[in-house]
């Protein structure tokens, strides 16, 4: 099986009514969203839900985000409190995942939500949000990549990872935003921080008037099961807050500061020459995959600000670096 990848500049409503007809069928698509590619299946139909497991090789206590067209198919699904509802107004269609207590019977499948009692929500913005519609039921996708791999932020990234195993990969131009979706949860007035993302924590601080308190350790993995420490790994090991490039390394710069031996480097890429965190972040994984690809033993990485979609990019770049099983 190889997958056929339609792009959704030249025929947007073939590429639409062919993802609907797959979907209904019970099989998982390769669709766009603004952050990375999520592989989508009907949040219904558990056997759909276990071809994306089967798909990614990824361990069903691991549960799937389920994607929603607008904040009424979402409150189908899941309960809002006060807080998680201005989260949402402030911020859906877009890169925010809320944790949200799930309505007994809604119809999500226990296969989505690994079994827990409460679902993951997000509403995706462009393409993505029209196939929901136009489905009519929430899309379970996480991203679509070999799990433990690199997500993917453009139709090529799937195909050379999933393309055997698919029937279908919509192509819809390179993700924008380049990391995928913050997870926040909010329990008793409080909003806690389960995975920086494509929403900067400022932002929901200025949009709540609340601080966003961060889940450390082992509390978070298990709270967002997923975050697994050996993550988004490349083949190449990684070395990270680099000042300057050993004989044979790969460097992935940020900024304009200067670099020592870089003209040792196998190859130079640069994230934003502007340092600017939102080019970054939607250079991040696609330089990471290109540095790997060099076929260079290790990546060095200069310093990353923390701050805004810093807190992101430093967190998947850690992952990438952890040490491996
Ligand atoms: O931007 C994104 O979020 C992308 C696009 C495709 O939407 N999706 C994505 O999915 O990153 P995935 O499966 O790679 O990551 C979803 C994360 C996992 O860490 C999972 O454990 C967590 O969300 N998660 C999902 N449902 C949860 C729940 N009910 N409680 C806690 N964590 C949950
Ligand atoms: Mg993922």
């Amino acid at each position: 099986m190889t997958a056929q990848i339609i792009d959704i500049t030249r025929e947007h409503d073939g590429a639409l009514a062919k993802a609907c007809a797959v979907l209904g069928d019970g099989l998982p698509v390769a669709i766009p969203t603004e952050t990375v590619y999520g592989l989508a299946a009907d949040a219904t139909n558990p056997a759909a839900i276990t071809r994306i497991y089967e798909t990614k090789g990824r361990p069903r206590f691991n549960p799937l985000i389920c994607h929603m067209s607008d904040l009424d198919m979402a409150e189908r699904y899941a309960e809002f409190d006060p807080i998680s509802r201005k989260l949402a107004e402030a911020f859906w269609p877009g890169p925010l995942t809320l944790i949200l207590p799930l309505k007994p019977e809604s119809g999500i499948h226990a296969l989505a939500t690994a079994g827990l009692d409460t679902v993951g929500i997000r509403l995706p913005k462009g393409f993505a949000s029209e196939l929901i519609r136009a489905f009519g039921r929430p899309l379970a996708a996480p991203s679509a990549n070999t799990s433990g791999k690199v997500s993917p932020t453009s139709a090529a990234h799937v195909a050379d990872d999933l393309g055997d195993k698919l029937v279908l990969i919509i192509d819809g131009g390179a993700a924008p935003v380049g990391v995928e979706s913050t997870i926040v949860r909010v329990e008793d007035g409080v909003i806690r921080l389960l995975r920086p993302g494509g929403v900067a924590a400022e932002e929901i601080e200025k949009a709540t008037g609340l601080q966003v308190i961060r889940s450390e350790g082992p509390a978070a993995i298990i709270e967002a099961p997923g975050m697994l420490a050996s993550h988004y790994a490349p083949g190449a090991a990684v070395r990270l807050n680099a000042d300057h490039v050993d004989e044979g390394e790969a460097l992935i710069r940020f900024g304009s500061a200067p670099v020592a031996g870089v003209e040792l480097a196998k190859a130079v890429f640069d994230l934003s020459p502007s340092g600017d965190l939102a080019q970054a972040a939607a250079n991040l994984f696609d330089y990471l995959k290109q540095a790997d690809a060099t076929g260079a033993a290790r990546v060095a990485v200069t310093p990353i600000p923390d701050h805004g979609l810093g807190e992101a990019i430093n967190d998947r770049l850690a992952r990438a670096a952890a040490p491996r099983e």
